[in-house]
């Protein structure tokens, strides 16, 4: 292996740039060329690629998003699309592909390499962290700490007005950023889409919160929870909306909705996803130049463990039952 390509592919997450510098520091240390492709798949279609030096990441370990740029590809959906990428590879004899991205972008890469024998190693980056083979991804530690300084500033305003508040977390359709959110930042509720949580069982909750003295309640929703409050998802209605509004109604206690959003995408890695980051990245080299492919690299009881692609995608990551009793029992 002689040269390897690597992009940022699907939803950013902070500690890509610290793969990414990884990538480019054990590949240049092990005498590999890497070239850096922007835009995610669509830079393999369209050739837009870097030669990359050890300079070409200084200064990059503490930055968020990623700087080559990232985005969902359509064209490389399609079979042309992913030839017209491995034809651009073979042509600048880039025979390995390190893929930091979402299981989305993982099926991509499994997809190159089956039908044109492109090497792909994924590396793990979502906050979601709902990919199987890894115990976390990189980006999703920062995001909870990005949660818990969020909520941390809410629960200010909340006490001073005695409020109850809603806050919509992302996760896609889990509720991993929730969970690990809920029970860092002390939330009374946690909405996950793995639990559907009925509107009565919330309001006893708070009600008997009330009662003993809580002069606030932060309810943490993952934005793909569904439940009784949120049975005609009005798209004009994210679900946070649409349980406060069925709060107020039935305990007439005033509510507030905050939908963090993208601010969750955002901001410097944490120290545990640099290292994690740094950690995948190089180890995705190794692999290459091991002659290894066709894995994702992932962190496994803290150590770095490759599981094939399709064995990594198949896999179905659970949530943590004795963090979800813990954030519960801790709450009340
Ligand atoms: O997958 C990461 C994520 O932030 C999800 O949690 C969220 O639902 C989605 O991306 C938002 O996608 P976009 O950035 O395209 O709006």
């Amino acid at each position: 292996m002689k040269k390897i390509g690597v992009i940022t592919s699907g939803g950013d997450a902070p500690g890509m740039n610290a793969a990414l510098r990884a990538v480019v520091r054990n590949g240049i240390y092990k005498g590999i060329g890497i070239y850096a492709f922007q835009h995610g798949f669509q830079g393999l279609i369209n050739k837009k690629f870097s030669p990359m030096q050890r300079g070409s990441v200084a200064d990059i370990i503490q930055r968020g998003g990623t700087i080559l740029q990232t985005a969902r590809c359509e064209e490389f959906k399609t079979k042309e699309g992913r030839t017209k990428a491995a034809e651009n590879l073979k042509e600048l004899g880039i025979s390995g592909l390190v893929i930091i991205g979402g299981d989305g972008s993982f099926r991509g890469g499994e997809l190159i390499q089956k039908e044109h024998g492109i090497e792909v190693v994924g590396v793990p980056a979502t906050i979601d962290n709902d990919i199987g083979g890894t115990d976390f991804c990189i980006g999703f530690d920062t995001a909870v700490n990005t949660v818990i300084d969020a909520v941390n500033k809410i629960r200010d305003t909340a006490t001073s007005h005695e409020r109850i508040f809603v806050v919509e977390i992302m996760g896609r359709e889990r509720g991993f950023l929730a969970l690990y959110a809920g029970l860092a930042a002390g939330a009374e509720s946690i909405l996950i889409p793995e639990r559907p949580t009925s509107l009565k069982d919330i309001c006893d909750k708070l009600e008997h919160g009330f009662k003993r003295g809580k002069k606030h309640s932060i309810i943490m929703v993952a934005e793909g929870v569904g439940g009784d409050f949120y049975t005609n998802r009005d798209l004009r209605k994210t679900p946070a909306f649409a349980l406060s509004e069925a709060i107020s109604d039935k305990l007439g206690h005033e509510t507030r909705v905050i939908v963090l959003g993208h601010l969750q995408r955002g901001g410097a890695p944490s120290a545990r996803d640099r290292i994690l980051a740094s950690r995948m990245g190089a180890s995705a080299v190794d692999l290459l130049c091991e002659g290894k492919s066709g894995l994702m690299i992932g962190m496994v009881h803290e150590e770095m463990k490759a599981t094939p692609l399709g064995e990594a995608l198949a896999q179905e990551p659970q949530i943590n039952e004795e963090i979800l009793q813990l954030s519960h029992i801790l709450s009340l």
